[in-house]
């Protein structure tokens, strides 16, 4: 078996001493991708920005063999970890090309290859090449918040929410795109939406008010769907 992609060993994240996450333990191998699964509170976003180095966070984590747990954000993504936040965060003032370009990190004719591969996974973002990104749909800010993310050809994706405020099937075209894209990038999706995410992700993670309630296969999930609402099960009678 090939060495994890990313390892996470102890992690925890706190607020002023209020714990967010309490302290787990997981493994992400290369090429795999996993959904990160709970209700609202449950700490997904605290989970991908302790990972990001974005919120207040202990515990090791080992990406691509080597420690990152103290190194500052812009670190992590030079190595190769790329963060999507909730909320389809673009440069509004910019066009989508601009969008685009500045996120490449990379010669004219690298930059060039990889915008035409981000239009080719997103059609309706090359019809709006040089449209500013605040005259997209969500759904289109959505799909340039995820292209942008690539355009520095991560090794590892955290997703947070892709599908947040958007019709049904703006959120399919996402996921789509997020299913092409993981066929060979490794991504962390973290998810309300349980359905979406296991269209995506092999093994899941469910948390519950900060807790690791459950790590397993996404058909396990599939089967057994109260795995996802411990509260309502504990309440109703076996
Ligand atoms: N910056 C912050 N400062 C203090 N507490 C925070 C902060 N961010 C999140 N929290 C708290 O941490 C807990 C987990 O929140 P988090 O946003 O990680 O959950 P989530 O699973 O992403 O929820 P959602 O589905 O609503 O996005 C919540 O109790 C929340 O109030
Ligand atoms: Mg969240």
């Amino acid at each position: 078996m090939s060495a994890p992609l990313l390892s996470v060993t102890g992690l925890s994240i706190a607020y002023g001493g209020v714990a967010a996450v309490a302290p787990l333990d997981f493994s992400v191998a290369p090429g795999e991708s996993i959904a990160v699964l709970g209700a609202n509170g449950a700490g997904k976003s605290s989970l991908l920005r302790g990972l990001m180095g974005l919120a207040p966070a202990s515990g090791d984590i080992i990406f691509d063999g080597a420690p990152i747990a103290t190194l500052a954000t812009a670190k992590r993504a030079r190595r190769g970890i790329a963060y999507v936040p909730e909320g389809r965060r673009v440069f509004a003032g910019m066009t989508v090309r601009e969008n685009l370009d500045v996120a490449a990190h990379a010669g004219a004719p690298e930059r060039q290859r990889r915008r035409d591969a981000a239009y080719a996974l997103f059609p309706q973002l090359a019809a709006r090449d040089g449209d500013g990104a605040w005259q997209l749909s969500g759904g289109q800010q959505q799909m340039l918040a995820i292209a942008r993310a690539m355009m520095a050809r991560p090794k590892l994706l955290l997703m947070d929410e892709p599908s947040l405020g958007l019709a049904p099937a703006v959120a399919q075209d996402v996921v789509d795109a997020l299913a092409a894209i993981a066929a060979d990038t490794t991504i962390v999706l973290a998810e309300q939406n349980a359905n979406l995410a296991l269209d995506i992700a092999t093994r899941a993670l469910v948390l519950d008010r900060g807790r690791l309630i459950f790590a397993g296969s996404s058909e396990e999930i599939r089967q057994q769907p109260e795995i996802l609402s411990p509260a309502a099960a504990a309440a109703s009678p076996p």
